[in-house]
């Protein structure tokens, strides 16, 4: 009969990486593959900052952007994030938003407020999370950690035929500035900086399809769990 896994030692595959490396889109591919659950956790911080903006709370206003995170009713489902029953989910994908997310990112209370949020999201069958410090902080633990990389411009191609397709006008010069921007706040921040952990895989998906990145996330698992 197999061992009964105490609950700590439910599967954890964390995809961190730097914005539009492609975690989000391997990250639902892999959960899908393998039948585990889902945390995006730049949408936590997206709904963070979508509500601070409702609210009129300052971006530097640490303590109350983390009690306002206290507070907040989020539900995901069925791959739609809803706030205080509303389903945000297209509102919270907006540039606009994830550059505020980035902003209100940097503050450790509004970090440490999101913790257990996060940590909730570990149940069996297995759990594959994607963001900025699921290998380094919330998950250190992990069955299997993977970093992406993908250089600057192959990403701000990336999320400019995203935008396009999705029917919302962009600039590639704007994206591309954006993007270093980012970059630059979210490895430079001393709580929690974009970095990979120590013992993260490293994988440059710049010339790299979908599917290849989620064949090598899954094959990586599978070794892992085979040594096991
Ligand atoms: O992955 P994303 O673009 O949806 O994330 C939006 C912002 O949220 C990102 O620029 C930084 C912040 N973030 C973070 O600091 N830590 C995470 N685990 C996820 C996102």
């Amino acid at each position: 009969m197999k061992p009964i896994r105490p609950f700590h030692q439910t599967p954890v595959i964390t995809i961190d990486g730097p914005t539009a490396s492609g975690k989000g889109t391997v990250a639902a591919l892999v959960a899908a593959h393998l039948g585990f659950h889902l945390l995006d956790s730049g949408a936590l911080y997206r709904l963070a900052a979508l509500a601070s903006l409702r609210y009129a709370i300052q971006t530097d206003d640490a303590d109350a952007l983390a009690a306002l995170i206290n507070d907040l009713h989020i539900t995901f489902r069925e791959g739609l994030a809803q706030l205080d029953g509303v389903d945000v989910s297209a509102e919270i994908r907006k540039e606009e938003i994830g550059n505020r997310a980035s902003a209100i990112a940097v503050h450790a209370p509004v970090r440490a407020a999101l913790v257990a949020r996060q940590r909730a999201f570990r149940k069996e069958p297995g759990l594959v999370a994607d963001g900025r410090d699921m290998g380094t902080v919330i998950f250190q633990d992990a069955t299997l950690k993977v970093f992406l990389t993908a250089s600057a411009e192959a990403r701000a191609a990336r999320r400019y035929k995203q935008l396009i397709q999705k029917g919302i006008s962009a600039n590639i010069d704007d994206l591309l500035r954006d993007l270093r921007e980012r970059d630059e706040r979210d490895s430079q921040r001393a709580a929690a900086p974009l970095k990979p952990a120590a013992d993260a895989r490293l994988l440059d998906t710049s010339s790299l399809s979908v599917d290849q990145t989620v064949e090598q996330v899954v094959q990586w698992y599978q070794s892992v769990v085979v040594k096991s």
